[in-house]
């Protein structure tokens, strides 16, 4: 079954590190919305006529728009694809401008899922964040979700912001399972070239914090998700058994997706597309049959590389079966050999047919995938 991403590119204020593609929030959405559902369109031959089991409205700021807005865009989805009857429906939700009614409205749309960015429960984190709202906020919009009777609770943190201690860090986790979520996201702070802290760093306004730091973090992430009861089943993610994000859990096993809106992704295992990165141009492309998107044909070492790149962060690993169908025995002797030094280091471990990065391997995880990347031009 298949996933469908919808972006939607619109934030109210302008987060310090965030590189993802949003613009400053306008308040008339139609245009947006009428090119949404004319690009589902056009398009819903992508997924071959697959059933959808997980939806996602990302963003950006997805909460920009209203219920009424977000029940016309799944409504036109439900119409033109066939959508599963337990569909994962998630919404990320930033913490201002919520309110129980506004909650209540997504609920009964039949939105089942939650993400909120809380990002740090500590207002000094916020303030360098340049985030909107507080922590109280924060702690109301999450209680305000509980109240509407959402269960399915996932929350983003991040970790290694310059200034938060690793004492910080505890008592920011220590917060986080005190409410009964279900899922954390944590994700280490990355200074992207561009962002207002790209920007800080270059002129020695801000300094990241050190790699002992950030492994202390870290570890300090993994124990106390641990003792929570939360299973780490990907590097960043953090799940009670039976509520792991289904739609991402799809992204790292290959499985199809359509993503909607400028900047969205889409994959088929054929080939990879990706929209236009600006919110006007995509809106007049689409309206007036103009291409809006581009596309890239996957060939064998592109999917191997995908794999490698999105199982290894996970708690599944590398399928050695899997490998062996899809990449024969090229490509399984390949990772074999290329595993075999990682496993002497104490880095990686065979689990039955699987090879799994153990927790001193996760703290490296990108130098590890990127040793195990196969060159694409011999
Ligand atoms: C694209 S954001 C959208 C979520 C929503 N707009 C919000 O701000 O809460 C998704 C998540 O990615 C994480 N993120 C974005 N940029 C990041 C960065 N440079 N470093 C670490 N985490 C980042 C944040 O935790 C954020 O909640
Ligand atoms: S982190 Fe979220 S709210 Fe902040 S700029 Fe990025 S998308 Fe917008």
């Amino acid at each position: 079954m298949a996933g469908i991403y919808i972006h939607i590119p619109f934030c109210r204020k302008i987060c310090s590190y965030c590189d993802f593609y949003k613009v400053i929030s306008k308040e008339n959405n139609s245009a947006f919305i009428d090119a949404l559902l004319k690009e589902a369109e056009i398009r819903n031959n992508y997924l071959a006529e697959e059933a959808v089991s997980t939806i996602y409205f990302g963003g950006g700021t997805p909460t920009v728009l209203s219920p009424e807005e977000i029940k016309k865009i799944l409504d036109g989805l439900f119409l033109l694809f066939t959508i599963d009857r337990n569909c994962e429906i998630t919404i990320e939700l930033n913490p201002d401008d919520i309110d129980i009614h506004y909650l209540k409205g997504l609920k009964d749309l039949g939105v089942n899922r939650i993400s909120l960015g809380v990002q740090s429960w500590r207002d000094e984190d916020l303030k360098l964040l340049n985030r909107r709202h507080s922590s109280a906020q924060a702690e109301k919009a999450l209680n305000f979700s509980f109240d509407a009777g959402f269960e399915n609770v996932t929350i983003d943190l991040i970790y290694g912001i310059p200034g938060m201690s690793s004492s910080g860090w505890m008592a920011n986790l220590d917060k986080t399972f005190s409410f009964n979520i279900k899922h954390l996201s944590a994700y280490h702070l990355t200074i992207e070239p561009g962002t207002t802290f790209g920007k800080m760093k270059e002129k020695g306004l801000l300094t990241e914090i050190d790699e002992e730091e950030s492994a202390s973090q870290f570890n300090i992430l993994i124990e106390k998700s641990e003792k929570a009861g939360f299973i780490h089943y990907e590097i960043s993610n953090f799940g009670k058994e039976g509520y792991f994000s289904r739609h991402n859990t799809n992204y790292w096993r290959q499985i199809n997706y359509l993503g909607l809106g400028p900047s969205a992704h889409s994959f088929n295992n054929y080939s990879r597309q990706w929209n236009l990165k600006n919110v006007n141009s995509y809106i007049n492309s689409v309206k007036n049959n103009k291409p809006f998107y581009e596309s890239e044909e996957l060939s064998v070492k592109t999917r191997f590389n995908e794999y490698i790149m999105t199982s290894l962060r996970t708690m599944w690993g590398i399928d050695l079966d899997f490998v062996e169908t899809a990449f024969e025995k090229e490509g399984y002797d390949y990772i074999v050999n290329m595993a075999g030094k990682f496993k002497n280091y104490g880095l990686m471990k065979q689990e039955n047919k699987n090879l799994v990065l153990t927790n001193q391997g996760k703290m490296i995880s990108d130098n590890i995938i990127s040793e195990f990347m196969m060159p694409e031009k011999e």
